[in-house]
């Protein structure tokens, strides 16, 4: 089993942008999570194509981009095309599922899909062989710094199980929220292979550390 951490730079500091993607690159983060929203999926303004550049300029590490955006087939394509080397869109947010699986792997990234807390992981049943990551969100997506809902163990027990059902093994299934070194060894356990965290990494004194604590928990 893989163990990825995957800081998210919505909690860097955007006015030391440069600065945080040095210290990622220097850590054992093998992915670096970017969070885009558009006030409307989720109660909140991040950012968007803009921030893409810099950052892909900055690093060669995994750019996961995690859209939290309605209608993400007008979209995928292009963050594919700024750098993008996972695209997840949300499941709630589209009624067409497979035009934005055809539409990123067309464009040449890997394909994945996230659920919402609310969100149970039985939807994914029939899209499971086309995709290369599940993204489980162990909080109300929409802001960093929230309190991790343990319901999302039982959903990477269903995924991880269904992935060795399906002989799946290139399946990454992933966690989002709320996550630090004292529930990441938890949810390694169920079968997660790589995890977000925001506020755990960038606000320790030592973020280097702290994504250490967590790969070895
Ligand atoms: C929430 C985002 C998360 C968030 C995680 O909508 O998808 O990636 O930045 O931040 P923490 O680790 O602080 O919960
Ligand atoms: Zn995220």
């Amino acid at each position: 089993m893989k163990r990825i951490i995957a800081p998210s730079v919505l909690s860097a500091d955007f006015g030391n942008l440069n600065r945080d993607m040095e210290m990622l690159n220097r850590s054992q983060a093998e992915w670096v999570h970017v969070d885009v929203m558009d006030g409307v999926f989720v109660p909140n303004i991040s950012f968007g194509f803009p921030l893409m550049k810099p950052m892909r300029k900055a690093t060669e590490k995994v750019l996961d981009v995690h859209l939290m955006i309605t209608a993400p087939e007008k979209y995928v394509a292009r963050f594919v095309e700024a750098g993008a080397d996972y695209v997840t869109f949300h499941y709630e947010a589209t009624e067409n599922i497979q035009e934005c699986i055809d539409l990123i792997r067309k464009a040449g990234a890997k394909v994945g899909i996230s659920i919402k807390p609310g969100t149970e992981p039985e939807v994914l049943d029939k899209w499971l062989d086309q995709l290369d990551l599940i993204l489980v969100m162990s909080v109300e997506p929409g802001f960093g710094g929230q309190k991790f809902m343990p319901s999302s163990i039982v959903k990477c027990e269903y995924l991880s199980k269904k992935r060795a059902e399906l002989g799946l093994s290139e399946l990454i299934i992933e966690v989002d929220g709320g996550i630090s070194a004292s529930n990441s060894r938890l949810l390694f356990d169920a079968g997660a292979e790589a995890l977000v965290a925001g506020s755990s990494v960038f606000g320790a004194t030592d973020p280097e550390q702290a994504i250490i604590d967590m790969l070895n928990s």
